[in-house]
């Protein structure tokens, strides 16, 4: 083709033309999230993390709070697929009971991603991608804290007590798990208690407070699932008269900066960390899922173990 100006100029206003054109084409994502409740200080994060990520790219978020029940996810994921979503997504409270739910999800052609926690089902199909953290290898991580502690402080038996999170949610039975495979090593470290404080901080007071009337003074360690309960079992310990973090050692998983205010303070030895802030990634699989790109199905996040030592460093870095 011969290149005059005049083809030059009508190129030039064509793109000029294009580039005024509204993109109205395409419409905004719309992705349905079902959220586990707001029982910790790390789920907060987590909830302002997605908001932001999704603010951000401009994507229409429809928010629900299940407050903890499994009941509250299924009929907000109804909900979603009643008003065709492009894509849901979802924090499993419990792991097993979703077959139905994601095969109605899935017969509607509307894929769903977990973020945070997994699911128990028997057709890995029912989802296309899971988001979050190893919660076995975190439960390892705080038992091979224990493990070395012990080692260096004169091997004498010690008596955990264990708050677990929610019954049948993944980090709970996970954490558990991964804790207990790794102090087998040790014949004398030995759980006397493990009882569900639901992740939250009133629950893990109260249980600890339980835990103490029973056991009282046998009490050497206490693993907590999560920050959260490792706080409010910090108020019951100091209730009781004895100085968290030394009489009794404390080691809890999440990361979060109440739980660096407590090693600076002396009254927590070790954090595992748990990342909440898994929106950036959320937003872009499910970005990715809508535009037919290949996605991972699982995608595992990073994270490290925060001993009391480092905490005063660390805290001003703390992002959650
Ligand atoms: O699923 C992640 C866990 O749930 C976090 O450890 C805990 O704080 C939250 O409630």
């Amino acid at each position: 083709m011969i290149i005059t100006r005049r083809t030059l100029l009508g190129a030039a206003a064509a793109i000029a033309c294009a580039a005024a054109i509204p993109a109205f084409a395409a419409k905004p994502l719309t992705i349905g999230f079902s959220q586990v409740g707001a029982e910790s200080e790390w789920r907060t994060a987590n909830t302002a993390s997605i908001k932001d990520a999704a603010k951000k790219a401009g994507v229409n978020l429809k928010f629900a709070d299940a407050q903890q029940q499994q009941q509250n996810q299924v009929k907000a994921i109804r909900s979603f697929i009643a008003q065709r979503v492009d894509v849901i997504a979802f924090s499993p409270v419990v792991e097993t009971g979703w077959e139905t739910v994601l095969r109605e999800a899935k017969n509607a052609k509307i894929p769903v991603i977990l973020t945070d926690r997994a699911v128990k089902v028997s057709d890995p199909s029912l989802y296309v991608s899971f988001i979050g953290s190893d919660f076995v290898e975190e439960g390892r991580r705080a038992g091979r804290w224990l493990l070395d502690y012990a080692k260096k402080n004169g091997d004498k038996p010690l008596n955990i007590v264990e708050l677990q999170g929610t019954t049948g949610a993944a980090p709970a039975i996970d954490r558990k798990n991964g804790f207990a495979e790794v102090i087998a090593a040790n014949p004398k470290l030995k759980v006397i208690r493990s009882q569900t404080a639901d992740f939250t901080r009133a629950k893990g007071k109260e249980v600890m407070e339980a835990f103490l009337k029973s056991e009282g003074k046998k009490i050497n360690v206490l693993y907590a699932h999560n920050d959260d309960m490792a706080i409010g079992a910090i108020q019951a310990i100091e209730e009781a008269g004895l100085k968290p973090g030394k009489d009794i050692i404390i080691i809890s998983i999440d990361g979060v900066k109440g739980a660096f205010e407590a090693m600076k303070a002396g009254k927590l030895n070790v954090t595992v960390e748990c990342n909440p802030l898994l929106g950036p990634t959320l937003i872009q699989t499910a970005q990715d899922v809508v535009a037919g790109k290949p996605v991972p199905k699982r995608i595992v996040v990073n994270e490290g173990v925060f001993p009391a030592e480092v905490a005063a460093k660390e805290l001003p870095n703390r992002k959650y």
